[in-house]
């Protein structure tokens, strides 16, 4: 992806740094855009060394706009894939909101056609400013894209809203707004459910498995950037991604009952998560003490999610399509087959665990199982690149049935 980075005059323009070098690692053009406040800040020989591309824009060296022969604002505009802000000044909001252009950045915000992404940082005093909200709401009219800054303490000794959000969190927003949209899952409603459920046997234990809910979580994130309106049920501690509605639940009941009221209004469902497949009869309210002699724990049950939303699966004209996994240690592709007959499922994703990948950071190899049988495999990838793998093979695949 071609990103134009812009840098406004804050004092967390020494982040952008950081952000530029990650976006730059993981493999996109970055190009850095610098007010004349933001080169108080950092310079641009810090940006171009880090990024291996020219710095544009206030330069004490080359006076603000950098001399060219061509309409370089006009170039930069047409050039980039994404323009991100960060940090967005007050100042630099105000100007796009009412539409300003009096250098080198502003101009090029106004003249481009690519995404715009803000990510702003300031004082709570200043984020609160009803003039700052109303600007605020004239950029998400104008379909920009807003990542909310963090509560935290300021660099004016304050606590409060307005600091820069997660440089990882802008990385992923910058992502979502960037990607190529995919045909067959553009605009459709897409549930996802990930992570671990946890099953309580009193306060202080629990049942639970080894999933930490990464893989769904970076399949809710591929979906979301073909262009689906992705609604995740999520178990577990991970973070969730960037603008994806998300629902934590906790146990395999809760993850049944979100999933239940979501399901008729979807167009398709990737269950990812490892849900409990039994639970404690009863949940002590007190810690339970040590006692003499075996102690034998009552389980029962739990619902079975995919084999309810595959009864309820709307067929036909307007069908629903569900996806589930097969985490197996043998006989992969028969169980994977009856999974997928007895759950009435359109795909299942078979996993490995024998070769204990499937639950760690490692690369992963899935094999996708259908009513025509085993699949090609996608893989060995990392789980992100993974979950981009199956999602355009999935958009394929309903993009040839269309
Ligand atoms: C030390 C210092 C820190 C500043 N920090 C911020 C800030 O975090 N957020 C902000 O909106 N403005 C901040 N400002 C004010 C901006 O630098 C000022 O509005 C400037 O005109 C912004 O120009 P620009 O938007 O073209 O970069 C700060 C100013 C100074 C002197």
């Amino acid at each position: 992806m071609k990103i134009l980075l812009g840098i406004t005059g804050g004092i967390a323009a020494y982040r952008a740094a950081d952000l530029a070098r990650l976006l730059t690692n993981r493999g996109h053009t970055v190009r850095c855009v610098l007010t004349e406040a933001g080169a108080r800040f950092i310079t641009p020989l810090t940006l171009a060394s880090l990024t291996g591309e020219a710095c544009y824009g206030a330069n004490p060296d080359h006076h603000e706009w950098r001399p060219s022969p061509s309409v370089e604002h006009i170039e930069l505009a047409r050039w980039a894939d994404v323009v991100a802000v960060v940090p967005a000044t007050a100042n630099m909001l105000g100007n796009t909101a009412n539409g300003l252009a009096n250098d080198l950045l502003s101009t090029v915000l106004l003249a481009t056609k690519a995404p715009i992404l803000w990510a702003p940082a300031m004082n709570t005093a200043m984020w609160e400013h009803p003039a700052v909200r109303a600007n605020l709401e004239r950029l998400k009219a104008f379909g920009h894209t807003i990542v909310e800054p963090a509560e935290g303490m300021l660099a004016c000794g304050e606590a409060g809203a307005g600091k820069l959000a997660d440089i990882e969190r802008i990385a992923d927003a910058i992502r979502a707004v960037g990607s190529e949209r995919l045909g067959s899952l553009r605009g459709k409603q897409v549930l996802v459910t990930a992570g671990p459920t946890r099953e309580d046997l009193d306060p202080v234990r629990l049942l639970t498995n080894r999933s930490t809910g990464e893989m769904g979580i970076e399949i809710a994130r591929a979906l979301r950037d073909a262009g689906a309106e992705v609604h995740l049920i999520l178990g577990g501690d991970m973070e969730a991604p960037f603008g994806i509605e998300t629902m934590r639940v906790r146990t395999a009941d809760a993850m049944m009952a979100a999933c239940a009221e979501l399901w008729p209004k979807m167009d398709g469902c990737l269950a990812a998560a490892a849900v409990a497949d039994q639970r404690p009869q009863a949940i002590a309210a007190e810690k339970v003490k040590k006692a003499d002699g075996p102690e034998i724990l009552e389980l029962v049950r739990t619902e079975d999610i995919l084999l309810n939303l595959g009864k309820q699966k709307r067929v036909g004209v307007g069908g629903q399509w569900l996806l589930g996994f097969a985490a197996e240690s043998e006989h992969h592709v028969e169980y994977a087959s009856a999974k997928l007959a007895k759950k009435k499922l359109d795909a299942v994703f078979v996993n490995d665990i024998a070769s204990g990948k499937a639950f760690g950071h490692q690369d992963n190899t899935l094999t996708p199982v259908t009513a025509d049988g085993p699949q090609p495999p996608l893989g060995p990838l990392p789980k992100d690149q993974l979950a981009s793998a199956l999602v355009a093979w999935w958009a394929g695949r309903l993009g040839s049935k269309a």
